[in-house]
């Protein structure tokens, strides 16, 4: 298959090419299309075959199931079969945005889409594209991150264009992403509501809403035996071909242990990364260094983080070696991601 590739700007619409991925979608074909979180791979929702075709494009595992975009809260009704008071008060606050909710699903939603699940994944994506491409294709699009399962989530068209040229019928190309890690996913079958994935919408800023949300704890304490309770968070995800270490402990020891551990390696005849921050980058002495953002805004780390990855696979690197940040807010999204490209090994200094 031939993949169309449509460049578009991002707060302008442009009518013709969203008119024809429309026409695909409604076909059952799968065009990818830029969202604020990352870039998502669309089908329709509501046609088990569509959404088929994704899993057999990403090579994904059947049982993870998949995330019904949409655009209008009126349209929540037919998919959701309850909608609790508190989930309400989140949408009218944080939707459109880059927020998943979980409900019980109703008998519209076919088993393909949800891996066998009674419950239903549904987001509101606020990037004008996104809205426009949903609504074209019906108002219902399944959409998991666009990239072959297991590599980094993609944030550029060109991301996708590596994992999935080929075999899907177009991808369109809004320009770099703005959040740059996926949805937070909260579980609203459950009291209190659960967050399964955390992201740029905050436990804190869910809490001062509704009152507690819980955690799940899987994501921070994967040797604890605890299973993640959304299926695709088990999966060694997100990962770059090199092994990566994530260094923790005092700043100065941390630069200073990767310094080592990177002369070490490259004496042994190794390629190595390095992931440093703009505070940071100056003081380390060998290695294919990047800087991933500054401490001082940390979105500025999650936007960066996926694009690092690949950029590492690109140079062929054999071990990278990444600075750790702290939990609470965005860091929070930024280390559950990182901890898994890592495989969870991580060095205390
Ligand atoms: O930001 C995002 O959410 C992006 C953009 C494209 O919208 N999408 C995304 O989808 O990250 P995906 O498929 O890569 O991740 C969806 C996650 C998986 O871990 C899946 O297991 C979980 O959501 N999930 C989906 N439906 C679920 C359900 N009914 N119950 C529990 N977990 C669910
Ligand atoms: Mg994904």
């Amino acid at each position: 298959m031939r993949t169309k590739i449509k460049r578009v700007k991002k707060q302008q619409l442009d009518h013709a090419i969203i008119k024809e991925a429309g026409e695909i979608l409604k076909n059952g074909g799968l065009v990818a299309f830029p969202t604020e979180t990352v870039y998502g791979l669309g089908a329709d929702a509501l046609n088990a075959g569509a959404a088929g075709k994704i899993y057999a494009a990403k090579g994904r595992p059947s049982d993870n199931p998949l995330i019904v975009h949409i655009t209008e809260m009126e349209d929540l009704k037919k998919i959701a079969a309850v909608v609790p008071r508190e989930a309400l008060v989140i949408a009218d606050r944080y939707w459109p945005g880059p927020l998943t909710m979980i409900f019980e699903k109703t008998d519209a939603v076919p088993y393909g889409t949800t891996g066998g699940l009674d419950t239903v994944a549904v987001r509101m994506p606020s990037d004008e594209t996104a809205r426009a491409v949903i609504a074209a294709g019906g108002g219902y699009i399944a959409a998991p991150s666009a990239n072959t399962s297991g590599r980094p989530s993609p944030t550029t068209a060109g991301h996708v264009e590596e994992d999935l040229a080929g075999k899907i019928e177009m991808i369109i190309d809004g320009g770099p992403v703005d959040i740059g890690v996926e949805s937070t996913i909260l579980d609203m079958t459950v009291a209190p509501p659960m967050i399964l994935r955390p992201g740029a919408v905050t436990k804190e800023m869910l809490e001062e809403l509704i009152g507690e949300v819980a955690e799940d704890r899987a994501f921070y304490e994967p040797g604890s035996g605890v299973k993640p309770k959304a299926p695709g968070m088990k999966y060694r995800h997100y990962a770059p071909r090199a092994g990566l270490s994530v260094v923790e402990g005092d700043m100065n020891q941390v630069v200073a242990e990767i310094n080592r551990m990177a002369e070490e390696k490259i004496a042994g005849g190794s390629k190595v990364g390095i992931i440093g921050t703009q505070e940071t980058v100056d003081r380390y002495t060998c290695g294919d260094v990047k800087s991933i953002g500054t401490r001082e805004d940390e979105a500025t780390i999650a936007a960066h983080l996926y694009g690092i990855l690949r950029e590492f696979d690109q140079d062929q690197v054999d071990y990278i070696y990444s600075e750790s940040f702290a939990a609470g807010g965005m860091g929070s999204a930024i280390m559950n991601r990182l901890l898994k490209a890592a495989g969870h090994h991580v060095i205390n200094v």
